[in-house]
């Protein structure tokens, strides 16, 4: 295998100074490996985009709460890397947690508001750890561009408040869900699915989709939230929010809406999903 690993952040920063003496545009693509198209998608994205493609993995303690899944996260080291080297990645950045969090660690990312709402408010302290880690890779790999995915769009939203704020000299760019052919986003924790849960799970997609297609009609937000949720809670989910928000703030909406993002987070069994949409439907279905 030709794909190199760097480990610590001083070869990550060694490596990455030729291609920067060069001239060259370098992308980072953050995961926390276990992946699959969709993740390989935004590797793709970044490679239209720059002239060389860091990936990084690193399965984040921070982001993970203590009744959460951190410790049976899926985990595939080799395969990752197989895939990287298909897609065209030219580095992995696979740094361990004393590389990340030495002794002592203390820094946290916090950005108020925005990460307490919808995924925050069931997940506490979760996108302060999302921001952390993220400041850091961006700081350690300092890529002119870095690509994420809009599967997780509270998160795209939170990382571009943080690079804003904060002054990081560097373009976030989102990458469009990729969906397996019955609709479901495909996610590493779509694993923890039995066959009935995975056979349910299209619901979310449906869900999410007739949501906006509703309120395009000129439904009602609230109104069309409510059906959302009732209709999945009939199907056996537990459902943490279906809601309408604005896309850029992520502030409630009610009532007839032009502009908005569909978002909806559930429980199914064991494993949370997360799925959302654009209103007006995007075209390209
Ligand atoms: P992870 O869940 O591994 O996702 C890595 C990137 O892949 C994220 O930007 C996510 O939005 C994107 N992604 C996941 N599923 C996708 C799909 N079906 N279509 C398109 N993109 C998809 O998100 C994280 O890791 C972490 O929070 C991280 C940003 C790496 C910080 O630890």
């Amino acid at each position: 295998m030709s794909l190199t690993t760097a480990r610590t952040v001083t070869d990550l920063r060694d490596r990455l100074a030729p291609w920067r003496k060069a001239g060259e545009r370098i992308a980072l693509v953050p995961t926390m490996g276990a992946l699959h198209q969709g993740h390989l998608s935004l590797v793709t994205l970044a490679k239209s985009k720059a002239d060389r493609v860091v990936a990084s993995i690193f399965v984040n303690p921070l982001q993970f709460g203590p009744r959460e899944d951190f410790h049976r996260y899926p985990r595939d080291e080799v395969g990752d890397l197989a895939k990287l080297e298909g897609a065209g990645a030219d580095l992995v950045f696979a740094p361990d947690k004393a590389e990340m969090y030495p002794q002592g660690f203390s820094t946290r990312v916090n950005l108020g508001d925005l990460t307490e709402d919808l995924c925050g408010a069931a997940r506490p302290n979760h996108f302060d750890g999302v921001a952390t880690v993220v400041t850091k890779l961006l700081l350690q790999c300092a890529p002119d561009l870095a690509v994420f995915g809009e599967k997780d769009y509270q998160q795209l939203l939170v990382i571009k408040r943080l690079v804003s704020d904060l002054d990081i000299p560097v373009e976030i760019i989102g990458g469009p869900i990729v969906r397996e052919e019955d609709g479901l986003a495909l996610s590493s924790r779509n694993a923890y699915l039995s066959p009935a849960e995975r056979a349910t799970a299209p619901l979310l997609y449906q869900t999410v989709f007739e949501v906006a297609a509703d309120l395009s009609k000129g439904r009602g937000a609230d109104d069309a939230a409510h059906a959302g949720r009732f209709k999945l809670e009939a199907a056996g989910f537990r459902v943490d929010y279906v809601a309408v928000r604005d896309p850029e703030t992520l502030k409630p909406l009610s009532g007839p809406v032009k502009q908005a993002r569909v978002l909806a987070a559930v429980h199914l069994g064991r494993t949370r999903l997360i799925d959302n949409v654009a209103v007006p439907l995007p075209t390209n279905r």
